[in-house]
């Protein structure tokens, strides 16, 4: 299972929905959901009420994906420590959680977005956390907030760039990458589409000169070919709550997304990547996976004791060292 909300987030939702109709909650997310699902945005949530809902059923899984992607870069660059955080297109904050958990270093924490109800309660929510009490939440068009903002260490842009047209879609990079000091991090739902995004402002920013540091193990165009697109799965427990608003019996959610993580200097050794979940037989492990030198299906049999014993551990989205993939 993915990493789960932090106690002290978790509880300030819950002391925020205490009071709330589940079925005025269930109303507002279906509403939204609808929206975004007919390619409609985050300005359907138009009031406290409606931003609760969102980060209710949204901020769980958001929060997971963005953690692993958070992960992945620390996995590429142990040394990484970034002290400043820009989260452009915040919302209820989510990126920001995930981040000053995933790298206790951030000491400096800067907040844009351009929707009111989510900015109420990001700083709602951040008041319960020890670190993210003095963080700073602009509100505003993040491509011109942006040309005034601090540059930071680390930038990230979670589930913001679907809602923009492609030109502003362009510039926002742009923009991001001039305020990044060292890493920028974007990730998108992990739909054809949401990875098509991901793909075009990837190629965008290594024309100007930026480096993958995850997922890809090069600077390479994607080697994937359509229908085929490159994306990731964590599952994560569902709240009661979050059973109740959704209506759903399972326990727990899927998130699918994709994303690209770029650096300003380029990373010495990447690993390959697992692009799907790996089969494991008594026989073998087989395993699709994007290499240097494109995507692989790499089999290891069950009598190379030591790299079947390592590689059987992997999941979907894990790095692999070089060293433990045969060459085919
Ligand atoms: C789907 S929400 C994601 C929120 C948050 N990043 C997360 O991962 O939970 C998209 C956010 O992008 C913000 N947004 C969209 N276009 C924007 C723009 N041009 N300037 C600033 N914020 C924008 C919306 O207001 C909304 O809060």
């Amino acid at each position: 299972m993915a990493s789960e909300l932090p106690a002290e987030l978790k509880a300030a939702i819950e002391r925020r929905i205490e009071g709330m109709s589940r079925s005025d909650a269930a109303r507002r997310s279906r509403s939204i959901s609808d929206t975004y699902r007919s390619g409609g945005n985050s300005l359907s949530i138009k009031s406290d009420e409606d931003a609760l809902a969102y980060a209710l059923v949204r901020m769980p899984a958001t929060y997971a994906a963005i953690g692993a992607c958070l992960g992945a870069i620390a996995e590429a660059r142990p040394e990484f420590a970034p002290a400043t955080l820009l989260d452009v297109g915040a919302g209820p904050g989510t990126a920001t959680w995930a981040a000053n958990h995933s790298f206790p270093s951030l000491g400096e924490f800067a907040l844009i977005d351009s929707n009111d109800s989510l900015r109420a309660l990001a700083l709602e929510l951040a008041k319960a956390s020890s670190s993210l009490g003095a963080a700073s939440y602009v509100k505003g068009d993040a491509a011109t907030l942006l040309a005034t903002s601090q540059p930071a260490d680390l930038v990230v842009a979670s589930y913001v760039a679907g809602e923009l047209g492609d030109t502003a879609r362009a510039n926002l990079a742009d923009a991001m990458w001039s305020k990044t000091n060292d890493t920028l991090l974007i990730v998108e739902p992990g739909t054809p589409s949401g990875y098509a995004r991901i793909v075009d402002l990837r190629a965008h920013l290594i024309a100007k000169g930026a480096h993958v540091v995850a997922p890809c193990p090069h600077d390479k165009a994607c080697p994937l070919e359509d229908p085929d697109w490159c994306h990731f799965s964590q599952r994560l427990a569902r709240s009661r709550a979050h059973k109740q608003i959704k209506g759903a019996d399972v326990p727990f959610e899927d998130e699918k997304f994709s994303y690209v993580a770029l650096s300003r200097a380029p990373i010495p050794e990447r690993p390959s990547r697992v692009l799907a979940q790996p089969k494991i037989s008594k026989v073998a492990v087989k395993m699709k996976v994007c290499t240097t030198g494109g995507v692989e299906t790499k089999t290891v049999p069950h009598r190379d004791k030591r790299n079947y014993s390592i590689l059987r551990k992997l999941n979907w989205g894990d790095a692999i060292p070089q060293k433990f993939l045969p060459a085919e």
